[in-house]
């Protein structure tokens, strides 16, 4: 796979390895279920999907063999992951095109995506995500979203597994230095979006649903921490 070099900036230990990530996101969401849920809605259809960003492409494990699958994302090493999962079989998509792309080039979107999906992104770019959306919306007929109500342990966040829930409340009572310090090494530090934003993501369950609601997203599933919303244009 030939996937040209973009240097982002320093990442946590969670973004330096694809293995590393797949880890500790499945101890923090139910990644079987949401991603289920997610390929649910897709549907069975020959169709193609456009999965921004992809991370390390869990969704492909899910999505029938008749769809084109196309995933951008800043990480490469992610991008590489998801090129070995689908020599392995694990990636299930009979096409997949792979690019190391911003998410806000709209320019370069393709014009044939019947599906957007942006999962576990809407956080990462605050305050962008209005505008993500809005854009995105030109490009598809069906739009899916899932975010977690929150990403600060003080806030709505529980954990799926015991470990993750442990750690989550220890950390609550961490003052606020140290989870900055903790997420620049360990956790949501993509390198590309800062502390500083990424943490202003603090909704409940309440308010998220209706900021779903404002941006058209009408259907809206629960899933533990997480709400997926999907737009129909
Ligand atoms: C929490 S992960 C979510 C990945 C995937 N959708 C999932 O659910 O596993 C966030 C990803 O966003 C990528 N990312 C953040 N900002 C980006 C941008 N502007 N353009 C492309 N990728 C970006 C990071 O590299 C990281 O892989």
């Amino acid at each position: 796979m030939a996937v040209k070099t973009i240097n982002t900036g320093f990442r946590s230990i969670v973004y330096r390895s694809g293995y590393i990530y797949n880890w500790t996101t499945k101890r923090l969401y139910d990644q079987h279920k949401k991603f289920m849920s997610i390929a649910k809605i897709i549907g069975n259809g020959s169709k193609k999907v456009l999965d921004l960003p992809c991370g390390t492409g869990f969704l492909t494990h899910y999505l029938p063999n008749n769809i084109i699958y196309e995933g951008w994302d800043l990480n490469r090493k992610f991008l590489i992951k998801i090129r070995k999962d689908w020599n392995r079989g694990k990636a299930k998509p009979k096409k997949i095109i792979l690019k190391q792309n911003n998410i806000f080039d709209f320019d370069e979107y393709p014009d044939n995506a019947d599906i957007i999906v942006f999962c576990d992104i809407l956080h990462h770019i605050y305050p962008n995500h209005i505008d993500l959306v809005e854009n995105a919306k030109n490009f598809a007929k069906k739009i899916i979203i899932c975010e977690p109500v929150a990403v600060r342990p003080q806030d709505n966040m529980n954990g799926h597994d015991a470990l993750a829930r442990t750690v989550i409340k220890i950390s609550k009572y961490f003052p606020e230095r140290l989870i900055k310090i903790l997420d620049f090494l360990f956790a949501d530090n993509d390198g590309i979006n800062s502390f500083e934003q990424r943490s202003c993501w603090k909704y409940n369950n309440e308010s998220l649903k209706e900021l779903y609601y404002h941006l058209g997203f009408n259907k809206i599933y629960n899933i533990l921490d997480d709400y997926i919303g999907v737009w129909e244009g």
